[in-house]
């Protein structure tokens, strides 16, 4: 269903290549927001970018790594140059190896730290003055119920408890500036997530959800537009 509340919206969407972060994007953007997309490949974000466009929507493929500083401000930056402001910013981009501690690698759970708080936080920090310049803007990240509960998953899950903190922390810090900071924190969702885990992992946790009836991208893409499209008096801070 169309809200059209979000015509014009200039939306900056990370993870956007796949799973949520594309199903997200497309939301928005089949909802009048002009999306810029942005995730490492960029092949993808351009099959986004023209489906998108297709539609009569308004799409900006940013091949960026977000563990990269740099690279993560100047995707902002580059947002910036092109529309002029940003409403929202949607850090969904998140990599998981589902183990238990002794069978995670430094390499892989650095990784996990990296993209998942690292390329939450660079993004956020290059977009805040513009958002208080602003006195408007949301941000939304995505962390996970394993950001909730504890979870067998050690790394994967410290980290997104950490995504989960450091949202609700934000939002009492810059929500008296009229910024918004909502943390969406889904079940299992079907996805590539799984898929490029490595196959001991991978087979472990398709054993552990077994027939479990998992979410869709979509489905978790409708929670976001529900979030974004609220009255702003029903996310005040007192
Ligand atoms: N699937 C689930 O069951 C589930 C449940 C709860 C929460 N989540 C969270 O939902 C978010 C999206 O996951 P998903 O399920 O949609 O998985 P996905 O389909 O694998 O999507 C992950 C996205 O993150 C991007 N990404 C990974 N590393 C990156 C990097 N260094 N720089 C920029 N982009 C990077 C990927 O793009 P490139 O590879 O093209 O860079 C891709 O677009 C994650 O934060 C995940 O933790 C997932």
């Amino acid at each position: 269903m169309l809200t059209g509340k979000l015509n014009g919206k200039i939306v900056l969407v990370t993870g956007a290549s796949s799973g949520i972060g594309e199903a997200t994007a497309l939301a928005l953007a089949t909802d009048g927001a002009k999306v810029a997309i942005a995730a490492r490949r960029a092949d993808r974000l351009d099959d986004l970018a023209n489906r998108i466009r297709r539609t009569g929507g308004t799409a900006l493929p940013i091949p960026a790594d977000v563990t990269d500083e740099a690279q993560a401000s100047a995707m902002v930056e580059q947002v910036l140059r092109e529309y002029g402001r940003l409403d929202m910013l949607l850090a969904v981009a998140g990599v998981g190896v589902a183990a238990p501690f002794k069978n995670t690698a430094p390499a892989e759970y650095r990784q996990m730290v990296d993209v998942n708080i690292l390329g939450l936080l660079y993004p956020i920090h290059t977009a805040l003055p513009t958002m208080q310049r602003q006195g408007a803007g949301h941000i939304v990240v995505v962390s996970s119920g394993a950001g909730r509960y504890i979870h067998p998953s050690v790394v994967y899950s410290g980290t997104k408890h950490a995504v989960s903190a450091i949202a609700e922390s934000l939002r009492r810090e810059i929500g008296k500036d009229g910024i918004r900071v909502t943390s969406i924190e889904p079940g299992a969702v079907r996805t590539e997530f799984t898929q490029n885990m490595r196959d001991d992992v991978r087979q472990a946790v398709e054993l552990r959800l077994g027939d479990m009836e998992q979410l869709e991208s979509a489905d978790v893409a409708a929670a976001i537009l529900y979030a974004v499209t609220q009255p702003p008096g029903s996310m005040s801070i007192s």
